[in-house]
């Protein structure tokens, strides 16, 4: 078990903040919501509620709800985009966000981060995001599996341990989302984007489709005179993608100053033991990618938590160092961030269980979900690359955005730009050809950035998009260190803009 704690410590909190019995009504009235049959599939549906300022501080539209699949509930959370579309015709773009894990709520990233509105000082309301995601595309964030945040199961059912069918039902879900219940959103674009592990949740790497992005390509294929899933692009920020080179990258992370501070975080005789023990680490971690079996994956996860991780890890809990920023410091286990306790604060708030008319089923809201950690933890699926998604998706014209705080040493921008030189697809040759440039954001530079456009079908002139983008002083949640330059990025990424 061990050799799974650095992978929980990035991506699960498990801080027991006192928990307070949420006052539960009676079932709430459906006349609250408004319930969308799936046109498509009988066993879905999708009911949902008009929301207002009073709960998430923002001057747009906002509705909350659930996708109800037999036991399983997944909650969304919809906001509308501050500027208006184009023209009446045009559809309207939107955004899906989804928190890292397994087992992390969205909420985090729509409180903490990029949500329209953030959490305020006292956990008791929200204030307004001058840089909210939701300038020039809507805003969709979903907690999921079911058992995370405020997705739920009906009481006796099991954690789903095949997440496979989770991915089945974002697909469904985004499918009667965008015909049926905001069909302003039908021709997309859509982008999903999230950090660490999230654009790749719901996952299952039995099957190399099993991620949303991968179903909903093969869906649409598929059934083509179905509703289609505008998917056009992924941004994926500090993704957790090849574990191999994310542990690769902790020496050049904590042993220089390529992350932009002014002396390395560790000294020499660290550095010197993390650099013995390197080649071992990569060379069982090749192993686990080759052959992916369990019991070869968690020992590669050991080789490397003892020899390299565990020195920077193994220190960070509140008071002591931070994994998501090089220089910050870590306030609470886990997460590091105090505004995590406050988010939780605010969400069990019996006003705020009210407006959301939360069921009986779910009597406390909590970030993060052990359950559905372990559940992926008992497989392999936290130590093999994802790369085979990313050139699945690009193989089939999704645009790929890598963005990367460059404080971050979960998910470190040394071993990021490591993976995306080494991923084998059609732009490999010119990817690596090119040299990372300066890109600027408000006069300033605010990393650096390289992009290829590749044709990816023969006889299709539509080109590919794949960019790799840092960003300086920033840590693992660039939306929240970084908002302005943060939004910037995203606006251009959704124009279709060059960084340089
Ligand atoms: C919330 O509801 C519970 C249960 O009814 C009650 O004990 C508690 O005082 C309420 N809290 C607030 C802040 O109103
Ligand atoms: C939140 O708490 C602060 C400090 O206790 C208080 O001044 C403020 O009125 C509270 N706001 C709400 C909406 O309850
Ligand atoms: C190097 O850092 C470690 C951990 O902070 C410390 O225990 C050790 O004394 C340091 N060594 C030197 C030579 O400063
Ligand atoms: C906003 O919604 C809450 C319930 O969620 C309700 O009590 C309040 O009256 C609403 N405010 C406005 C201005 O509609």
């Amino acid at each position: 078990m061990k050799s799974l704690i650095w992978i929980q410590a990035l991506l699960v909190p498990a801080f027991g903040i006192t928990s307070q019995t949420p006052l539960v009504q009676d079932e709430p009235t459906l006349s609250d919501f408004t319930v969308h049959q799936s046109s498509v599939s009988p066993d879905h549906s999708i009911r949902i509620k008009r929301q207002n300022a009073s709960l998430c501080n923002t001057p747009v539209d906002q509705y909350t709800g659930w996708l109800d699949v037999g036991a399983k509930h997944l909650f969304f959370w919809y906001f509308k985009a501050e500027k208006p579309p184009p023209s009446d015709t045009a559809s309207e773009p939107l955004a899906l966000w989804l928190t890292g894990g397994p087992g992390g709520s969205s909420m985090l990233g729509m409180l903490q981060e990029l949500g329209p509105c953030l959490i305020n000082a006292h956990g008791n309301g929200t204030v307004y995001n001058e840089y909210g995601w939701n300038k020039e595309t809507a805003l969709l964030f979903v907690d999921q599996p079911a058992g995370v945040g405020f997705s739920y199961l009906d009481e006796g059912e099991p954690v789903p341990g095949d997440s496979f069918t989770t991915a089945a039902d974002v697909h469904l879900f985004l499918q009667m989302f965008v015909s049926q219940v905001f069909p302003e959103h039908g021709d997309g674009p859509l982008v999903i984007t999230g950090e660490s592990y999230a654009v790749f949740v719901p996952l299952s790497r039995k099957d190399i489709i099993s991620s949303a992005g991968a179903r909903i390509v093969s869906q649409n294929a598929l059934h083509p005179n179905q509703p289609q899933v505008p998917l056009k692009s992924l941004a994926i920020g500090n993704g957790y993608v090849s574990p191999l080179d994310t542990a690769y990258g902790y020496w050049e992370t904590l042993c220089t100053t390529n992350p932009g501070v002014e002396a390395p975080v560790f000294n020499s005789t660290r550095c010197d033991i993390m650099a013995a023990n390197l080649p071992r680490c990569m060379d069982v971690s090749r192993t686990c990618y080759e052959h992916p079996d369990p019991a070869i994956c968690q020992a590669a996860s050991a080789v490397c938590w003892f020899g390299v991780i565990e020195f920077y890890d193994g220190e960070s809990y509140a008071g002591g160092r931070n994994r998501f920023d090089i220089t910050a410091p870590c306030d609470i286990d886990n997460y590091c961030y105090a505004n995590t306790a406050l988010i939780q604060k605010y969400l069990n708030l019996n006003s705020t269980f009210s407006a959301l008319a939360v069921p009986k089923a779910l009597t406390h809201f909590s970030v993060g979900s052990d359950a559905v950690m372990n559940a992926f933890g008992a497989t392999n699926d936290l130590e093999i690359s994802l790369m085979p998604q990313l050139t699945y998706l690009l193989a089939s014209q999704i645009d790929v955005l890598i963005y990367q705080g460059n404080l971050d040493l979960a998910c470190n921008t040394a071993g990021a730009k490591r993976w995306t030189s080494n991923m084998a697809w059609k732009g490999q040759a010119e990817f690596t050809s090119r040299d990372l440039k300066p890109w600027m954001s408000g006069g300033e530079v605010a990393g650096m950035s390289k992009e290829v456009n590749v044709q990816m079908v023969e006889g299709d002139e539509k080109r590919t998009r794949f960019a790799f983008v840092t960003i300086d002083g920033s840590g693992h949640m660039v939306p929240q260190d970084q908002p302005a330059v943060a939004l910037d990025m995203l606006d251009r990424w959704l124009a279709g803009k060059a960084f340089d």
